[in-house]
């Protein structure tokens, strides 16, 4: 018989059908004569409940066993169930312990642990009901990402990980090399690259977006989504060394096109998460954020606040005193200041657009003031900062005189200016953080709690 999944048990009719479950046993229960286990296997929140009426010789042997952490298969007949809060369970005629989990020493017993105690058992932590929805809904957005795009028409194209070039101009990549560093150090001598594996430095890549615009200049519609690494020393709730991003780029669109891209993609994200993962965000809506649904569901129902970077930091410096970094123009917002825009001014996401040229990358299309460029960052309350994006420099003569005024290398990026020399577009894209994506969605507080195996500075642990 094929092995129906406990989500998929939950689509049958209770009608006394013989079935086998095989799951982790999350708890055991004596009542009277009878035991109850609460199976999962993941593919729901919810466990599978299994009774078993005065289990005797053999069985009460099996059971004696199955205590929570165990995996076993379990059979018998699906009935509608006497208790409240769960359709049917299963009236158990046999159980077998499939792998134990000795009490003493199986780390998830029945109980509260801290999310920081979870981390240090990043292997174990997935048999919770916390991150098993956050994988379940993790799995969702991604597939969702795939379908928003695809049916606009955007063709994936896959990035490399290892480049030569710096993307955002920032300088925070982690090099790659297979130069035998401790020999190095001792002969003290200076690095020669070309015995390096590339032949010159290489490195992760910070953002796929500079590979992703050549394909942009041919195929007009464009994402990738891949991992992304930046080597800042940022040890906050909101950063990790390693995230995945979501990066469209759309050849002939202006920053109002790409705002509204963004928007409608940010939105059919909301909705498919409220639509299809509802069992999962009512236990975030309990257990970690209350309120997440309603908020989540207001988000559907207006148009994004915009305004300029220099409007939003009049408003700030109004506020001066409700900082612990004083605003001024100029000053790159930090995420205090993004939230107080959303959660006092704005009351929901919100659009920011025009930052000065000095707080963002050196492709941003400039603006005729000379001091601004056409950034669009969307920020959203709790934690700020969700999408970042532009409208590139489209033109050449402009392009290069800001690489030069950045000190970076001309050189490096020659392909890139090579867009620029032959059918040059006026073209707009952004990036969306997956693991921000996930803040927003589940109303987990950190972000190292939304990547099964989270990597900051220190900690690159399993
Ligand atoms: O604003 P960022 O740095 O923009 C880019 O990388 C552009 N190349 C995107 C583009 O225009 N194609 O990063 C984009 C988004 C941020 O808004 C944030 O959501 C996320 O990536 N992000 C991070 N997420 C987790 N940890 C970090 N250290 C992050 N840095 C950026
Ligand atoms: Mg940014």
């Amino acid at each position: 018989m094929k092995l129906l999944s406990v989500k998929e048990i939950a689509g049958l009719e209770a009608d006394g059908r013989q079935v086998t479950v095989k799951g982790w046993v999350r708890t055991k229960r004596a009542v009277k004569s009878a035991v109850f286990l609460e199976v999962n296997d993941g593919s729901r929140l919810s466990n599978l409940q299994c009774v078993f009426e005065s289990p005797e010789g053999e069985m009460a042997e099996e059971l004696a066993k199955a205590g929570t952490g165990a995996s076993v298969a379990v059979e018998g007949i699906l009935i509608p169930s006497p208790a409240a809060g769960q359709r049917f369970e299963v009236r158990a005629s046999s159980c077998r312990v499939i792998g134990e989990a000795p009490a003493d020493s199986y780390p998830l017993q029945k109980k509260a642990h801290s999310m920081e105690f979870l981390r240090e058992i990043a292997h174990l932590r997935p048999r919770t009901n916390t991150f098993g929805a956050v994988a379940r809904v993790r799995n969702r957005m991604a597939f969702a990402i795939h379908e928003f795009l695809q049916a606009k028409g955007f063709n994936y194209i896959h990035t490399p990980l290892i480049t030569a070039s710096d993307a955002e101009g920032a300088g925070a990549m982690f090099q790659v090399t297979t130069l035998d560093l401790d020999r190095l150090a001792k002969s003290g001598g200076s690095v020669d690259y070309s015995k390096d594996f590339f032949g010159k430095p290489a490195y992760l890549t910070v953002s796929g977006q500079l590979n992703v615009e050549t394909y942009c200049q041919a195929l007009s519609r464009v994402y990738t989504f891949g991992p992304t690494f930046r080597a800042e020393n940022s040890n906050t709730s909101r950063h990790l060394s390693e995230f995945w991003m979501i990066e469209p780029e759309v050849a002939f669109a202006e920053l109002s096109d790409n705002m509204e891209l963004a928007e409608d993609f940010l939105k059919h994200l909301v909705r498919t998460a409220l639509c299809d993962c509802a069992e999962d965000l009512a236990f975030f809506d309990e257990r970690i954020q209350s309120g997440l649904i309603e908020s989540l569901k207001a988000v559907l129902d207006k148009p994004f606040a915009h305004m300029t970077y220099t409007e939003a930091m009049a408003i700030l410096e109004q506020s001066a005193s409700a900082f612990e970094v004083k605003p001024y123009w100029g000053l790159d917002l930090q995420s205090e200041h993004e939230k107080f825009l959303c959660e006092k001014i704005a009351g929901g996401p919100l659009f920011l657009t025009d930052y000065p040229k000095e707080i963002k990358s050196f492709y941003m299309k400039q603006n005729a003031d000379g001091k601004t460029v056409r950034a669009m960052d969307l920020l959203v309350p709790r934690f700020g900062e969700i999408i970042g994006g532009s409208e590139r420099e489209e033109r050449l003569d402009l392009l290069e005189k800001r690489i030069l005024e950045l000190g970076l290398n001309l050189d490096a990026y020659g392909w890139y200016l090579d867009l620029r020399r032959f059918g040059t577009t006026p073209h707009s894209g952004f990036g969306l953080g997956f693991e921000r994506l996930m803040l927003y969605v589940t109303g987990m507080a950190n972000i190292r709690d939304v990547i099964p195996f989270p990597r900051a500075p220190r900690l690159a642990d399993f």
